[in-house]
């Protein structure tokens, strides 16, 4: 695992946008995995302004989500669709038709699940992942006592998950109790994990999960099991980080060869 500290969120999206472009133009047909919340947008944004730039083309890459609510109306402005729609897919060349989900408004749930599997594999995998960490260390929508090989499936969300999400609703009564999530399993069968934390709220998770053991307890940590993992945080997401002078030594002497 690779960790970053950077000095700000902004320098967070632009490291991260970076790692998105390079995987993009490294690839014929690019799967990226979209992950949503607060943290990724002003990634999102930046590959939107790198794309008006003429620097980014998705002409020929397919989007998947990480995971998405289940209760949901379809357009309801925080199903997680919409939100990657507006945050980033209306805004760039993706073909239409190339962001898939779960189909979490099928009255079989457990065929969605197998079914969204199904497609990641049809598509050769995910090339490049995006992810954000919950306060409870949740990844995507596995929460506390996942199977770290657990695969796409239904999951009840933690009452701090609703309680942090709450934000994006008129009320906490609003927040579904239910999601489809990619397994921690399916997750990690993604080419590159890329971690992105930022803001004080993320630094205890950060610390149990890049520093801590691998543990159902912190689904986070199931990173440490990955050969190609990057965190990306800002100080304040690292200070919690006991080995934080030693990875900015690693970026300070870091080969000039030696990508992310
Ligand atoms: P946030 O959510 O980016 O809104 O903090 C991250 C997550 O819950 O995975």
């Amino acid at each position: 695992m690779e960790v970053v500290i950077a000095p700000d969120d902004d320098a967070v999206a632009r490291i991260a946008a970076d790692v998105i472009v390079r995987t993009v133009r490294s690839r014929a047909a690019p799967v990226l995995g979209l992950a949503t919340g607060s943290t990724p947008i002003a990634t999102y944004d930046r590959l939107v302004a790198l794309h008006r730039a003429g620097e980014a083309t998705f002409a020929a890459a397919n989007a998947v989500l990480l995971d998405e609510y289940v209760g949901l109306a379809r357009e309801h402005p925080e199903s997680y669709r919409t939100v990657v729609e507006r945050a980033f897919v209306d805004h760039v060349d993706l073909p239409a038709g190339n962001l898939h989900g779960p189909d979490v408004w099928a009255d079989d749930v457990v065929a969605s699940c197998a079914a969204y599997e199904a497609l990641l594999a049809d598509l050769g995998g995910v090339d490049v992942q995006v992810l954000g960490i919950g306060t409870d260390g949740h990844l995507g929508f596995n929460e506390p006592g996942s199977s770290l090989s657990s695969r796409t499936r239904l999951k009840t969300l933690t009452a701090s998950t609703r309680l942090d999400n709450a934000r994006f609703f008129s009320s906490l009564d609003e927040v579904p109790h239910h999601v489809i999530t990619q397994g921690l399993g399916t997750i990690l069968d993604a080419g590159h994990l890329l971690l992105l934390a930022t803001g004080p709220t993320k630094a205890g998770a950060v610390a149990r999960a890049i520093e801590g053991p691998v543990a159902a307890r912190c689904p986070a940590s199931v990173l440490q099991l990955h050969p190609h993992a990057t965190v990306v945080l800002d100080e304040a997401a690292a200070t919690g980080l006991e080995l934080a002078d030693y990875y900015r030594e690693i970026q300070h002497a870091k080969p000039s060869w030696q990508l992310l």
